[in-house]
């Protein structure tokens, strides 16, 4: 639905979208993830989607095989805007001695997809927090940021990295920061049905969040600027 106001937000708007000004907002009147923060049953919906769409595409076993787990075993894991949990649940039940925090505005996406987590004994929690505010669990941590980013305009995305900026300057140099997310490829460079695929959610992006698919160097920058000190943390592989 939100679709057919594109044109109308694109006259209204042409050089710039951003979480206020896109047509989904235009359609709607509130932005998407306020929109689900009234609708219990569509934000479960979106959560279920998130995970079905992460099973097709084998984004867990990418996950999994982008980061050397077992060597911060004991640790606690932040999956900052974790959503209903998925990737942490699969974390936890293929790594025992993690422990993880999934964080989300949305706190419903847990309890919306009642998942049974008995098997875990409670090395899954979930904690309400909205990430343009200060990262509020500091202990020796890692801190995960997965699929968050493509959903924000460029001063969004500046703006969820210097809300961790507080931890991190706190925390030993070797914390572990991990952005995984779905990175563009330069033209030509992946095959044509993920050039596709891509370009298609770099659009849907623009529709309902004002946000964007980016290239590695550009999402790089926007967390330059305010996590420079930390240049030497991992950037992990892309999703997709
Ligand atoms: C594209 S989903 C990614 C979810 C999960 N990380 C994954 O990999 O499937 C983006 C998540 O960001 C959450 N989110 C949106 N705005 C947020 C905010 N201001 N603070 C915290 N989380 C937010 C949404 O509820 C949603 O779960």
């Amino acid at each position: 639905m939100a679709t057919s106001e594109t044109a109308a937000s694109i006259r209204e708007s042409p050089h710039m979208t951003s979480r206020s000004v896109n047509p989904f907002v235009s359609r709607h009147g509130v932005e998407l993830f306020r929109f689900y923060q009234n609708d219990r049953k569509r934000a479960g919906r979106f959560a279920s989607a998130m995970a079905g769409i992460g099973k097709m595409e084998r984004q867990f076993e990418d996950l999994r095989g982008s980061y050397a787990w077992d060597k911060i075993a004991g640790s606690k894991v932040i999956d900052v805007g974790g959503g209903n949990g998925h990737m942490s649940i699969a974390l936890a039940r293929t790594f025992p001695n993690l422990e993880l925090v999934v964080e989300d505005s949305l706190a419903r996406l847990s309890q919306a997809s009642q998942q049974d987590l008995s098997d875990l004994n409670g090395r899954v929690a979930f904690l309400q927090h909205i990430f343009f505010e200060p990262q509020p669990i500091t202990e020796e941590n890692a801190y995960l940021l997965r699929c968050v980013n493509h959903n924000w305009s460029d001063e969004d995305c500046i703006q969820i990295f210097k809300a961790m900026v507080p931890v991190l300057e706190k925390s030993a140099p070797e914390t572990p920061f991990l952005i995984n997310d779905i990175i563009l490829p330069n033209m030509g460079e992946a095959s044509f049905y993920h050039e596709c695929r891509l370009r298609q959610l770099d659009i849907m992006m623009m529709v309902v969040l004002g946000g964007k698919q980016r290239r590695k160097q550009v999402l790089r920058g926007c967390s330059k600027k305010p996590i420079h000190a930390f240049g030497s943390r991992k950037y992990m592989a892309p999703v997709i």
